[in-house]
Protein backbone atom coordinates (compact mmCIF):
# COMPACT_ATOMS: atom_id res chain seq x y z
CA UNK A 1 0.00 0.00 0.00
CA UNK A 2 3.02 2.16 0.29
CA UNK A 3 2.24 5.14 -1.80
CA UNK A 4 5.30 7.30 -2.91
CA UNK A 5 5.96 10.40 -0.80
CA UNK A 6 4.92 13.44 -2.69
CA UNK A 7 7.09 16.57 -2.91
CA UNK A 8 6.18 19.59 -1.43
CA UNK A 9 5.32 20.59 -5.50
CA UNK A 10 3.14 17.34 -5.85
CA UNK A 11 1.49 18.29 -2.69
CA UNK A 12 0.71 21.48 -3.52
CA UNK A 13 -1.03 20.91 -6.58
CA UNK A 14 -3.27 17.93 -4.63
CA UNK A 15 -4.37 20.47 -2.08
CA UNK A 16 -4.54 23.80 -3.81
CA UNK A 17 -8.47 23.74 -4.66
CA UNK A 18 -9.13 26.20 -7.27
CA UNK A 19 -12.29 28.22 -8.17
CA UNK A 20 -13.30 26.71 -10.70
CA UNK A 21 -13.39 23.48 -8.45
CA UNK A 22 -15.15 24.73 -5.62
CA UNK A 23 -17.57 26.47 -8.92
CA UNK A 24 -17.83 23.47 -10.65
CA UNK A 25 -17.88 20.35 -8.65
CA UNK A 26 -17.94 21.33 -4.63
CA UNK A 27 -21.03 23.65 -4.80
CA UNK A 28 -23.32 21.53 -6.98
CA UNK A 29 -22.30 18.55 -4.94
CA UNK A 30 -23.20 20.13 -2.19
CA UNK A 31 -26.93 21.26 -3.75
CA UNK A 32 -27.55 17.82 -4.80
CA UNK A 33 -26.48 16.16 -0.83
CA UNK A 34 -28.91 18.79 0.41
CA UNK A 35 -31.89 17.85 -2.15
CA UNK A 36 -30.98 13.75 -1.15
CA UNK A 37 -31.34 15.09 2.54
CA UNK A 38 -34.45 16.55 2.14
CA UNK A 39 -35.61 13.57 -0.20
CA UNK A 40 -34.53 10.78 1.40
CA UNK A 41 -31.33 10.64 2.86
CA UNK A 42 -31.73 10.26 7.11
CA UNK A 43 -28.69 10.80 8.08
CA UNK A 44 -28.34 15.09 6.75
CA UNK A 45 -30.98 17.69 6.63
CA UNK A 46 -32.26 16.71 9.91
CA UNK A 47 -35.15 18.59 11.37
CA UNK A 48 -34.39 20.42 14.24
CA UNK A 49 -37.71 21.36 15.45
CA UNK A 50 -37.11 24.88 16.09
CA UNK A 51 -39.49 26.86 14.52
CA UNK A 52 -38.83 30.26 15.64
CA UNK A 53 -36.13 32.61 15.80
CA UNK A 54 -36.07 35.12 19.02
CA UNK A 55 -36.03 39.04 18.14
CA UNK A 56 -33.36 39.78 20.17
CA UNK A 57 -35.93 41.35 23.12
CA UNK A 58 -36.15 38.38 25.05
CA UNK A 59 -35.15 38.35 28.84
CA UNK A 60 -34.94 35.81 31.17
CA UNK A 61 -32.03 33.21 32.68
CA UNK A 62 -31.63 30.06 31.31
CA UNK A 63 -29.25 26.78 32.08
CA UNK A 64 -27.37 25.17 29.07
CA UNK A 65 -25.36 22.58 28.59
CA UNK A 66 -22.57 22.49 25.34
CA UNK A 67 -21.33 18.60 24.84
CA UNK A 68 -18.87 19.40 22.59
CA UNK A 69 -16.20 17.13 20.52
CA UNK A 70 -13.33 18.64 23.26
CA UNK A 71 -15.00 20.14 26.18
CA UNK A 72 -18.17 20.37 28.02
CA UNK A 73 -19.50 23.92 28.97
CA UNK A 74 -22.73 24.20 31.73
CA UNK A 75 -23.43 27.60 31.97
CA UNK A 76 -26.21 29.74 33.37
CA UNK A 77 -27.60 32.21 30.28
CA UNK A 78 -29.16 35.45 31.29
CA UNK A 79 -30.54 37.22 28.47
CA UNK A 80 -30.39 40.65 28.87
CA UNK A 81 -32.05 41.82 25.89
CA UNK A 82 -31.14 44.03 22.70
CA UNK A 83 -29.50 41.16 21.28
CA UNK A 84 -27.11 41.03 24.61
CA UNK A 85 -25.87 38.01 27.27
CA UNK A 86 -24.33 37.41 30.38
CA UNK A 87 -22.74 34.19 30.96
CA UNK A 88 -21.74 32.62 33.68
CA UNK A 89 -20.00 28.96 32.73
CA UNK A 90 -18.21 26.20 34.06
CA UNK A 91 -15.63 24.47 31.43
CA UNK A 92 -14.30 21.11 31.31
CA UNK A 93 -12.12 19.30 29.16
CA UNK A 94 -13.39 16.08 28.62
CA UNK A 95 -10.98 13.02 29.23
CA UNK A 96 -9.95 11.19 27.00
CA UNK A 97 -11.12 8.08 29.25
CA UNK A 98 -14.35 9.16 29.23
CA UNK A 99 -14.65 9.19 25.28
CA UNK A 100 -15.36 5.34 25.50
CA UNK A 101 -16.90 4.48 28.44
CA UNK A 102 -20.66 3.23 28.93
CA UNK A 103 -23.42 6.52 28.53
CA UNK A 104 -23.89 5.57 32.29
CA UNK A 105 -20.96 7.15 33.25
CA UNK A 106 -20.25 9.69 30.84
CA UNK A 107 -23.75 11.34 32.10
CA UNK A 108 -22.98 11.12 35.46
CA UNK A 109 -19.64 13.04 35.19
CA UNK A 110 -21.94 15.75 32.73
CA UNK A 111 -24.57 15.73 35.94
CA UNK A 112 -21.53 16.11 38.18
CA UNK A 113 -20.34 19.41 35.86
CA UNK A 114 -23.44 20.45 36.26
CA UNK A 115 -24.20 20.04 39.73
CA UNK A 116 -20.68 22.63 40.12
CA UNK A 117 -22.36 24.82 38.14
CA UNK A 118 -25.69 25.04 40.23
CA UNK A 119 -23.86 25.00 43.37
CA UNK A 120 -21.50 28.20 41.56
CA UNK A 121 -24.36 29.81 41.47
CA UNK A 122 -25.89 29.05 44.66
CA UNK A 123 -28.93 27.63 42.62
CA UNK A 124 -28.88 23.71 43.74
CA UNK A 125 -32.37 24.30 45.06
CA UNK A 126 -34.10 25.96 42.14
CA UNK A 127 -36.24 24.32 39.44
CA UNK A 128 -34.58 25.78 35.90
CA UNK A 129 -34.74 25.24 32.20
CA UNK A 130 -32.04 24.01 30.59
CA UNK A 131 -31.22 23.59 26.53
CA UNK A 132 -29.19 21.29 25.61
CA UNK A 133 -26.72 22.04 22.51
CA UNK A 134 -25.14 18.45 21.48
CA UNK A 135 -22.06 18.52 18.86
CA UNK A 136 -23.12 14.57 17.22
CA UNK A 137 -25.79 14.39 15.41
CA UNK A 138 -29.21 13.27 16.55
CA UNK A 139 -32.24 12.22 15.12
CA UNK A 140 -35.10 14.49 16.93
CA UNK A 141 -39.04 13.77 17.00
CA UNK A 142 -39.63 17.21 18.96
CA UNK A 143 -37.82 19.86 20.37
CA UNK A 144 -36.69 18.17 23.67
CA UNK A 145 -36.10 14.32 22.33
CA UNK A 146 -33.44 13.22 20.26
CA UNK A 147 -32.53 9.97 19.90
CA UNK A 148 -28.51 10.18 19.37
CA UNK A 149 -26.78 8.80 15.68
CA UNK A 150 -23.49 7.54 14.99
CA UNK A 151 -20.89 9.48 16.38
CA UNK A 152 -17.74 10.69 15.03
CA UNK A 153 -14.54 12.39 16.96
CA UNK A 154 -13.24 9.63 18.68
CA UNK A 155 -16.39 9.20 20.47
CA UNK A 156 -17.86 5.54 21.26
CA UNK A 157 -20.29 5.41 24.00
CA UNK A 158 -22.08 2.12 24.68
CA UNK A 159 -25.47 2.55 25.28
CA UNK A 160 -26.06 6.01 23.86
CA UNK A 161 -26.42 5.48 20.07
CA UNK A 162 -30.23 4.72 19.09
CA UNK A 163 -31.70 6.03 22.78
CA UNK A 164 -32.99 9.35 23.62
CA UNK A 165 -29.96 11.69 24.62
CA UNK A 166 -32.79 13.89 26.90
CA UNK A 167 -33.88 10.90 28.75
CA UNK A 168 -30.63 9.37 29.47
CA UNK A 169 -29.34 12.85 30.52
CA UNK A 170 -32.61 13.14 32.50
CA UNK A 171 -31.93 9.59 34.37
CA UNK A 172 -28.56 11.21 35.41
CA UNK A 173 -29.54 14.18 36.81
CA UNK A 174 -31.88 12.47 38.92
CA UNK A 175 -29.39 9.95 39.92
CA UNK A 176 -27.62 13.34 41.16
CA UNK A 177 -30.86 14.29 42.60
CA UNK A 178 -30.24 17.43 40.38
CA UNK A 179 -33.34 19.40 39.84
CA UNK A 180 -33.21 20.63 36.10
CA UNK A 181 -36.53 20.51 33.45
CA UNK A 182 -34.60 20.05 29.95
CA UNK A 183 -37.23 21.36 27.37
CA UNK A 184 -34.94 21.48 24.22
CA UNK A 185 -32.24 19.92 22.40
CA UNK A 186 -30.21 21.23 19.68
CA UNK A 187 -27.39 20.16 17.42
CA UNK A 188 -24.38 23.00 17.98
CA UNK A 189 -24.83 24.27 14.58
CA UNK A 190 -28.61 25.18 15.27
CA UNK A 191 -27.69 26.40 18.35
CA UNK A 192 -25.08 28.87 16.93
CA UNK A 193 -27.97 29.73 14.75
CA UNK A 194 -30.30 30.67 16.99
CA UNK A 195 -27.64 32.37 19.06
CA UNK A 196 -26.31 34.87 16.16
CA UNK A 197 -30.26 35.67 15.42
CA UNK A 198 -30.59 36.88 18.75
CA UNK A 199 -28.45 39.35 17.98
CA UNK A 200 -29.08 39.68 14.38
CA UNK A 201 -32.16 38.52 12.41
CA UNK A 202 -30.43 38.30 9.03
CA UNK A 203 -28.74 35.32 9.83
CA UNK A 204 -29.90 32.73 7.61
CA UNK A 205 -27.16 29.67 8.35
CA UNK A 206 -24.26 28.72 10.43
CA UNK A 207 -21.13 26.81 10.94
CA UNK A 208 -19.17 25.11 13.39
CA UNK A 209 -15.34 24.91 12.28
CA UNK A 210 -13.94 24.00 15.03
CA UNK A 211 -13.01 19.81 16.44
CA UNK A 212 -15.62 18.80 14.55
CA UNK A 213 -17.77 20.70 11.02
CA UNK A 214 -21.15 21.09 10.42
CA UNK A 215 -23.63 23.69 9.15
CA UNK A 216 -27.33 24.45 9.54
CA UNK A 217 -29.72 26.58 8.17
CA UNK A 218 -33.51 27.77 7.73
CA UNK A 219 -35.66 26.08 5.19
CA UNK A 220 -39.18 25.38 4.41
CA UNK A 221 -40.63 23.21 6.66
CA UNK A 222 -42.44 21.72 3.38
CA UNK A 223 -39.48 21.28 1.53
CA UNK A 224 -37.94 18.29 3.99
CA UNK A 225 -39.94 15.76 1.62
CA UNK A 226 -38.64 12.80 3.81
CA UNK A 227 -41.06 13.27 6.76
CA UNK A 228 -44.53 13.89 6.84
CA UNK A 229 -45.35 16.67 8.63
CA UNK A 230 -49.12 17.98 9.30
CA UNK A 231 -49.90 20.65 7.24
CA UNK A 232 -50.39 22.99 9.70
CA UNK A 233 -46.68 22.51 10.84
CA UNK A 234 -45.10 25.93 11.24
CA UNK A 235 -43.87 27.21 7.98
CA UNK A 236 -39.95 27.28 8.85
CA UNK A 237 -37.82 25.12 10.16
CA UNK A 238 -34.02 25.25 11.28
CA UNK A 239 -32.35 21.94 9.68
CA UNK A 240 -29.13 20.39 10.57
CA UNK A 241 -27.30 19.53 7.39
CA UNK A 242 -24.94 17.58 9.06
CA UNK A 243 -22.40 18.17 6.30
CA UNK A 244 -19.67 16.37 7.95
CA UNK A 245 -21.10 13.50 6.41
CA UNK A 246 -21.30 14.65 2.73
CA UNK A 247 -18.79 15.19 0.15
CA UNK A 248 -17.69 11.18 -0.75
CA UNK A 249 -18.61 12.24 -4.11
CA UNK A 250 -17.38 15.53 -4.68
CA UNK A 251 -14.58 16.39 -3.08
CA UNK A 252 -10.75 16.99 -3.87
CA UNK A 253 -8.91 13.86 -4.60
CA UNK A 254 -7.31 12.37 -1.09
CA UNK A 255 -3.52 12.66 -0.90
CA UNK A 256 -1.75 9.52 0.64
CA UNK A 257 -2.23 11.34 3.66
CA UNK A 258 -5.98 11.97 3.75
CA UNK A 259 -6.14 7.36 2.96
CA UNK A 260 -3.80 6.82 5.73
CA UNK A 261 -5.53 8.84 8.25
CA UNK A 262 -8.92 7.59 7.06
CA UNK A 263 -8.08 3.92 6.69
CA UNK A 264 -6.95 4.37 10.58
CA UNK A 265 -10.21 6.10 12.08
CA UNK A 266 -12.60 4.55 14.26
CA UNK A 267 -14.85 4.91 11.00
CA UNK A 268 -13.39 4.56 7.53
CA UNK A 269 -15.43 6.53 5.20
CA UNK A 270 -17.31 8.32 7.96
CA UNK A 271 -17.35 11.83 7.34
CA UNK A 272 -14.91 12.70 4.77
CA UNK A 273 -16.11 16.03 4.74
CA UNK A 274 -15.35 16.86 8.24
CA UNK A 275 -12.22 14.87 7.58
CA UNK A 276 -10.65 17.09 4.85
CA UNK A 277 -11.81 20.33 7.44
CA UNK A 278 -11.64 20.05 10.92
CA UNK A 279 -9.16 20.59 13.58
CA UNK A 280 -9.62 16.92 14.66
CA UNK A 281 -8.20 16.18 11.81
CA UNK A 282 -6.28 18.92 9.75
CA UNK A 283 -3.38 18.14 12.65
CA UNK A 284 -3.35 14.58 12.79
CA UNK A 285 -2.89 14.98 8.17
CA UNK A 286 0.15 17.00 8.68
CA UNK A 287 1.63 14.69 11.44
CA UNK A 288 1.32 12.01 8.88
CA UNK A 289 3.08 13.88 6.61
CA UNK A 290 5.64 14.75 8.47
CA UNK A 291 6.68 11.25 9.59
CA UNK A 292 6.50 10.82 6.51
CA UNK A 293 9.28 13.21 5.34
CA UNK A 294 11.20 11.98 8.01
CA UNK A 295 11.10 8.83 6.76
CA UNK A 296 11.93 9.56 2.67
CA UNK A 297 13.04 13.15 2.57
CA UNK A 298 15.22 13.18 5.35
CA UNK A 299 13.66 15.81 7.48
CA UNK A 300 15.04 16.49 10.65
CA UNK A 301 18.18 14.51 9.60
CA UNK A 302 15.67 11.22 9.11
CA UNK A 303 15.04 10.81 12.89
CA UNK A 304 11.61 11.00 14.31
CA UNK A 305 11.03 13.63 17.24
CA UNK A 306 9.92 11.78 20.47
CA UNK A 307 5.96 12.07 20.88
CA UNK A 308 5.50 13.04 17.49
CA UNK A 309 4.78 9.07 16.47
CA UNK A 310 1.64 9.28 18.49
CA UNK A 311 -1.80 9.38 16.59
CA UNK A 312 -3.51 13.03 16.77
CA UNK A 313 -0.08 14.16 19.03
CA UNK A 314 0.09 17.46 16.40
CA UNK A 315 -2.86 20.29 17.13
CA UNK A 316 -3.86 22.72 15.07
CA UNK A 317 -2.58 24.95 18.38
CA UNK A 318 0.89 23.68 16.66
CA UNK A 319 -0.20 24.80 13.58
CA UNK A 320 -1.40 28.09 13.94
CA UNK A 321 2.16 29.00 16.08
CA UNK A 322 4.01 27.29 12.98
CA UNK A 323 2.26 28.83 10.41
CA UNK A 324 2.09 31.99 12.08
CA UNK A 325 5.66 32.63 12.14
CA UNK A 326 7.25 35.58 10.14
CA UNK A 327 10.88 35.72 11.71
CA UNK A 328 13.90 35.31 9.22
CA UNK A 329 14.91 32.49 11.29
CA UNK A 330 12.08 30.55 11.97
CA UNK A 331 12.30 31.31 15.93
CA UNK A 332 8.63 30.53 16.67
CA UNK A 333 8.53 27.94 14.83
CA UNK A 334 11.58 26.36 16.72
CA UNK A 335 9.93 26.94 19.76
CA UNK A 336 6.57 25.35 19.13
CA UNK A 337 8.42 22.07 17.72
CA UNK A 338 10.86 21.95 20.77
CA UNK A 339 8.32 22.94 23.25
CA UNK A 340 5.87 19.99 22.24
CA UNK A 341 8.48 17.34 20.78
CA UNK A 342 11.48 16.00 21.81
CA UNK A 343 14.57 16.51 19.67
CA UNK A 344 17.69 14.79 20.55
CA UNK A 345 20.53 17.14 21.36
CA UNK A 346 22.24 16.88 18.50
CA UNK A 347 19.75 17.53 16.12
CA UNK A 348 17.56 20.82 16.55
CA UNK A 349 15.58 21.30 13.38
CA UNK A 350 17.82 23.48 10.39
CA UNK A 351 15.44 26.59 9.01
CA UNK A 352 15.08 24.27 6.12
CA UNK A 353 13.42 21.76 7.99
CA UNK A 354 11.18 23.87 9.67
CA UNK A 355 10.63 25.67 6.47
CA UNK A 356 9.53 22.41 5.13
CA UNK A 357 7.13 21.83 8.17
CA UNK A 358 5.09 25.53 7.81
CA UNK A 359 4.47 24.40 4.13
CA UNK A 360 3.19 21.29 5.10
CA UNK A 361 0.74 23.29 7.75
CA UNK A 362 0.00 25.68 5.32
CA UNK A 363 -1.38 23.12 2.33
CA UNK A 364 -3.87 21.37 5.05
CA UNK A 365 -5.02 24.50 5.98
CA UNK A 366 -5.54 26.52 3.33
CA UNK A 367 -7.45 23.60 1.79
CA UNK A 368 -9.25 23.01 5.02
CA UNK A 369 -10.40 26.61 4.33
CA UNK A 370 -11.06 26.57 0.98
CA UNK A 371 -13.70 23.66 1.70
CA UNK A 372 -15.11 25.33 4.22
CA UNK A 373 -15.83 28.06 2.27
CA UNK A 374 -17.54 26.08 -0.70
CA UNK A 375 -19.82 24.67 1.78
CA UNK A 376 -20.74 28.52 2.62
CA UNK A 377 -20.82 29.11 -0.66
CA UNK A 378 -23.25 26.32 -0.90
CA UNK A 379 -25.46 27.53 2.41
CA UNK A 380 -25.89 31.47 0.58
CA UNK A 381 -27.13 29.39 -2.54
CA UNK A 382 -30.01 27.04 -1.02
CA UNK A 383 -30.99 30.19 0.89
CA UNK A 384 -31.04 32.69 -1.73
CA UNK A 385 -30.72 30.92 -5.60
CA UNK A 386 -27.59 31.91 -5.80
CA UNK A 387 -24.37 32.61 -4.18
CA UNK A 388 -23.86 35.93 -6.52
CA UNK A 389 -25.11 39.59 -6.48
CA UNK A 390 -27.12 38.69 -3.47
CA UNK A 391 -29.35 41.93 -2.98
CA UNK A 392 -30.54 41.39 1.07
CA UNK A 393 -28.21 41.82 4.10
CA UNK A 394 -27.25 37.80 4.43
CA UNK A 395 -25.09 36.81 7.80
CA UNK A 396 -23.59 33.15 8.21
CA UNK A 397 -22.72 32.96 11.71
CA UNK A 398 -19.51 31.05 12.27
CA UNK A 399 -18.49 29.04 15.42
CA UNK A 400 -15.60 26.71 16.63
CA UNK A 401 -11.90 26.87 17.84
CA UNK A 402 -10.24 26.62 14.03
CA UNK A 403 -12.61 29.83 12.49
CA UNK A 404 -12.08 31.81 15.94
CA UNK A 405 -8.42 31.43 16.72
CA UNK A 406 -6.27 29.88 14.10
CA UNK A 407 -4.08 32.18 12.16
CA UNK A 408 -5.84 34.24 9.45
CA UNK A 409 -8.56 31.33 9.03
CA UNK A 410 -11.51 33.59 8.89
CA UNK A 411 -9.60 36.37 6.97
CA UNK A 412 -8.81 33.87 4.05
CA UNK A 413 -12.64 32.38 4.51
CA UNK A 414 -13.93 35.67 3.84
CA UNK A 415 -11.27 36.97 0.88
CA UNK A 416 -12.22 33.52 -1.29
CA UNK A 417 -16.15 34.24 -0.48
CA UNK A 418 -15.62 37.74 -2.15
CA UNK A 419 -14.00 36.08 -5.19
CA UNK A 420 -15.98 33.14 -5.66
CA UNK A 421 -18.72 36.04 -5.60
CA UNK A 422 -17.14 38.53 -7.96
CA UNK A 423 -18.18 41.05 -5.43
CA UNK A 424 -15.52 43.07 -3.99
CA UNK A 425 -18.24 45.97 -3.72
CA UNK A 426 -21.04 43.99 -1.98
CA UNK A 427 -21.13 43.88 1.60
CA UNK A 428 -23.84 42.27 2.15
CA UNK A 429 -23.08 39.02 2.65
CA UNK A 430 -21.06 38.71 5.78
CA UNK A 431 -19.37 35.93 7.44
CA UNK A 432 -19.81 36.52 11.01
CA UNK A 433 -17.82 35.09 14.12
CA UNK A 434 -20.40 33.75 17.01
CA UNK A 435 -18.52 32.53 20.25
CA UNK A 436 -20.28 30.46 22.70
CA UNK A 437 -22.50 29.56 19.73
CA UNK A 438 -24.19 26.54 21.41
CA UNK A 439 -24.64 27.48 25.17
CA UNK A 440 -26.28 30.52 23.81
CA UNK A 441 -28.38 29.20 21.35
CA UNK A 442 -29.30 26.45 23.39
CA UNK A 443 -30.45 28.92 26.12
CA UNK A 444 -32.51 30.77 24.09
CA UNK A 445 -34.20 27.81 22.68
CA UNK A 446 -34.85 26.81 26.30
CA UNK A 447 -36.08 30.57 26.35
CA UNK A 448 -38.57 30.08 23.44
CA UNK A 449 -39.88 26.56 24.23
CA UNK A 450 -40.32 26.47 28.12
CA UNK A 451 -43.38 26.83 29.78
CA UNK A 452 -43.22 30.18 30.93
CA UNK A 453 -41.52 31.81 28.75
C1 LIG B 1 -20.94 16.24 14.19
C2 LIG B 1 -21.96 17.34 14.03
C3 LIG B 1 -21.48 18.59 14.76
C4 LIG B 1 -20.10 18.98 14.25
C5 LIG B 1 -19.56 20.23 14.91
C6 LIG B 1 -19.57 16.73 13.74
O1 LIG B 1 -18.62 15.73 14.00
O2 LIG B 1 -21.30 15.11 13.43
O3 LIG B 1 -23.23 16.95 14.48
O4 LIG B 1 -22.39 19.63 14.52
O5 LIG B 1 -19.21 17.91 14.45
O6 LIG B 1 -19.38 20.07 16.27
Amino acid sequence: MDEPTPSLEELEEQTFITKEYIEEKIIPGFTDAYRRGFDEDESTMIPSYVCRLPTGMETGTYLSLDLGGTNLRVAAVTLVGDGKTDIEQKQFVIPEELKTVPVETLFDWVADCAKDLLIKIKSLEKEMYMGVSFSFPIKQTDINKGVAMKMGKGFDIPGLVNNDVVELLNDAFVRKKINIHIVAIVNDTVGSLVAYAYRDQNTIASMIIGTGTNAACICETSEIKKQNFPPDSPQYMIVNNEISLMGADFLPKKTKYDKILDSQSSIPGFQPFEKMVSGRYIGELVRLAIVDYVKNYNLFDGKLPGKMEIPYSFSTVHMSEIESDRTYNSANILKSLTQNFKFSEDNTPTVGDMRTVQELVRKFSRRSAHLAVAAVASLIKLQCGTYKNIEREVRIAIDGSIYNSYYKYSSSMSKLLKEIQESGEDKKVKIVSVKNGGIIGAAVTAMMYSPHP
